[in-house]
């Protein structure tokens, strides 16, 4: 499917180009960056969101910063380089594509022998595209993957927008729609409308209006009746972060999902790229989890409905124990019931691919 927008992408004079989801469904208005910092104020404010497209936009957030210094010796580029990373890694701290997407960029940054400021940049910019890149095709693979899981004519739930807005494009849950709809199999879909930036009423439901696929939006309270009068058969969410025990860290209100659909024998699928699985935590208390600001409670487009003064709890994402979980869908496999011994066997093959 050609898709009607883009997400994210490079243009040659130095600029990274963002689709500002802010102004979504109502207006398709680009940004145009030209240092890590534009970028980084880019994530934080969510005018770019969602884990993978988080990761794609660091790594374009560092080639834009080397671009704008590639006329300086390679020494100051490699200099001023490391206060980029700086800025990108502080946008916001719960999707761990961006520390993986910015410990590709480092990686290359250490490795490379250039001996011009220009090309650092070209090189960097290379890693860059080569992670959207990937990202692309991770979504395709997981696509095909997933759809093999679902029923002619499942009705699908899905939480926020794990779409092609959240990653370089197909996307990871609807990437898994959008391929199962291409092979033929009428798939309608049920999106919670996603308290409180609304990332489902504004941008999944957009996002799917715009390839022709059914979509019907419920206020995430009503998911509940949905599941217990069997109107749906699978629920398919992304996630921002999978600790090595397979705890998700997703979109707060996922895990009262994962409760529903275990208590209405609902198969429940997380689909995420290798990128978005921590190793390094061992269980999802581990994740840090991003505070939002209130007023994304107290009201809304600049309409305030608390009253003033109100103390709020906003975290931005809460944590699916893996034992939730039926099956996490990756680029490279379908790994059902995830737990530690199964994460870290598909760790080890992707550490020797060759085994
Ligand atoms: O706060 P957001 O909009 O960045 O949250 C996004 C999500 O929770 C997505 O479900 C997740 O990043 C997966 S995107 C493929």
């Amino acid at each position: 499917m050609t898709m009607a927008f883009h997400t994210l992408r490079w243009v040659d004079d130095g600029t990274v180009e963002i689709l500002d989801q802010r102004r979504l469904p109502t207006g398709v208005e680009y940004l145009r960056a030209t240092s890590a910092e534009q970028v980084a104020d880019a994530i934080r404010v969510l005018a770019v969101r969602g884990a993978p497209a988080i990761g794609c936009a660091a790594a374009y957030g560092v080639a834009v910063e080397a671009h704008r210094l590639s006329k300086l010796p390679a020494a100051d580029v490699r200099s001023g380089l490391p206060a980029a990373f700086r800025v990108l890694e502080t946008s916001r701290p719960t999707a761990v594509n961006l520390f993986w997407a910015l410990n590709r960029m480092g990686t290359v940054l250490a490795r490379s022998t250039d001996t011009t400021g220009a090309g650092i940049a070209a090189s960097l910019l290379r890693e860059a595209r080569q992670i959207h890149a990937e990202d692309i095709a991770a979504n395709h693979r997981m696509g095909a993957l997933g759809a093999a899981l679902l029923p002619h004519g499942a009705r699908v739930l899905t939480h926020c927008n794990a779409g092609a807005l959240a990653t370089a494009g197909h996307g990871t849950a609807l990437g898994i729609i959008r391929s199962a709809v291409a092979a033929g199999n009428p798939v309608t879909v049920f999106a919670d409308e996603t308290r409180p930036v609304l990332q489902g009423a504004r941008l999944t439901a957009w996002e799917l209006q715009q390839d022709g696929i059914p979509v019907t939006l419920l206020p995430d309270v009503a998911a509940a009746t949905l599941l217990a009068r069997g109107a749906i058969d699978a629920v398919i969410v992304g996630a921002d972060r999978v600790a090595a025990n397979g705890d998700v860290a997703n979109k707060v209100g996922t895990y009262p999902l994962a409760v529903l659909a275990d208590r209405h024998g609902v198969p429940f699928y997380v689909a995420c790229p290798r990128s978005t699985l921590d190793f390094s935590i061992a269980t999802g208390a581990g994740i840090p989890i991003e505070a939002r600001a209130a007023d994304e409670v107290t009201g809304f487009g600049g309409v305030t409905w608390a009253p003033e003064g109100v103390a709020v709890f906003n975290p931005a994402f809460d944590v699916t124990p893996a034992s939730l979980v039926t099956a996490l869908v990756t680029e490279s496999a379908v790994i059902h019931r995830p737990d530690r011994i199964k994460l870290a066997v598909l760790d080890t093959a992707e550490r020797s691919p060759s085994a």
